[in-house]
């Protein structure tokens, strides 16, 4: 449960909000998303994570035409922004505490949009005190949503293949690559593979693929690979300098299986342990394992 609701409904009530209207986002609601944030800042794999929401001037808004987001954001009267220091899992550890906030700050009526950039050298850096060993990945744009999209949106939307996703069969496997998993094999993980495939993800890129481990007749063991888009990163980093943001999909990912997994009474938790799995490619390289305790 999240403020109340179940999360399987807030992962299914989120989407990316691009139109937002000018009321600024109301002092209690700011409050308790803070709140949320402070408390919910360490990922996972251990990298802690500094998490801010600032109040959006005018400037915030230009500023982001020159990051290289794509789509335009209109209107957003916050940003939700997070540092986290260099090292191992630090991408993966920023996806799953922003994705938390995404979901709480859904729960609390809000819209939001993830927007990846070059943040380094951007106001927004400014604003949250960016240290040496920090980096800042991605943001998060925030606001009521304005009810009706504008036709711009429809459009980015419809480039970006947003209400679409991949099928189950190429997502989810059953012991190794190449094996769909089905929905009866999975038990009651469908519904927590489910709400992974409903996660946002850069350009709607949908790099996760999850095997269920075949010694775990139960489902107890689960395994989370990112299958990289071709050129994607290299693309981004040469051209744009930014942070590898498939990493930070399968921090979503992860957040996505983890919460609903609790919601529905599955405990356990993300370990780094690569299990004896062949890869399909070179483009696919494995990132955690969640165990059920
Ligand atoms: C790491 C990351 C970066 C993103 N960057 C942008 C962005 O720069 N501009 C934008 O309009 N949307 C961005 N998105 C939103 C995705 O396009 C969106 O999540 C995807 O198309 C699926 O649509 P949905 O969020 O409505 O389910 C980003 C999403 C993620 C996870």
């Amino acid at each position: 449960m999240m403020n109340g609701q179940s999360i399987i409904e807030v992962i299914q009530a989120r989407s990316s909000c691009r139109t937002y209207q000018e009321t600024p986002i109301a002092l209690p609601v700011q409050q308790q998303l803070i709140a949320f944030m402070s408390a919910h800042a360490v990922g996972p794999l251990g990298t802690p994570a500094r998490l801010s929401l600032i109040a959006a001037t005018e400037e915030d808004r230009q500023a982001l035409k020159g990051l290289s987001t794509y789509g335009f954001i209109k209107g957003a009267t916050g940003f939700i922004l997070g540092a986290v220091p260099h090292g191992d899992f630090n991408q993966e550890d920023f996806g799953y505490v922003m994705e938390h906030a995404v979901l709480y700050a859904t729960s609390l009526g809000l819209g939001t949009c993830w927007l990846g950039g070059t943040f380094a050298k951007s106001r927004f850096a400014a604003k949250l005190g960016l240290g040496e060993n920090e980096v800042l990945p991605a943001v998060i744009a925030t606001g009521y949503c304005a009810a009706k999209r504008r036709v711009v949106e429809s459009v980015i939307r419809r480039q970006a293949g947003a209400d679409q996703r991949l099928p189950w069969e190429r997502l989810f496997f059953d012991g190794a690559f190449g094996v769909p998993l089905s929905r009866e094999a999975a038990g009651p993980f469908a519904t927590v593979l489910d709400m992974v495939r409903l996660g946002p993800s850069a350009s709607n890129k949908q790099p996760w693929r999850i095997i269920k481990d075949k010694t775990s007749s139960d489902g107890a063991v689960w395994h989370l690979f990112m299958q990289r888009t071709p050129g994607y990163a290299k693309r981004n980093e040469a051209l744009l300098g930014i942070a590898d943001m498939q990493r930070i999909d399968m921090g979503i990912a992860m957040c996505h299986f983890a919460l609903t997994a609790e919601e529905l009474g599955l405990h356990g938790a993300w370990t780094v342990r690569e299990p004896a799995i062949e890869k399909p490619d070179a483009l696919t390289a494995y990132i955690a394992t969640w165990t059920r305790a």
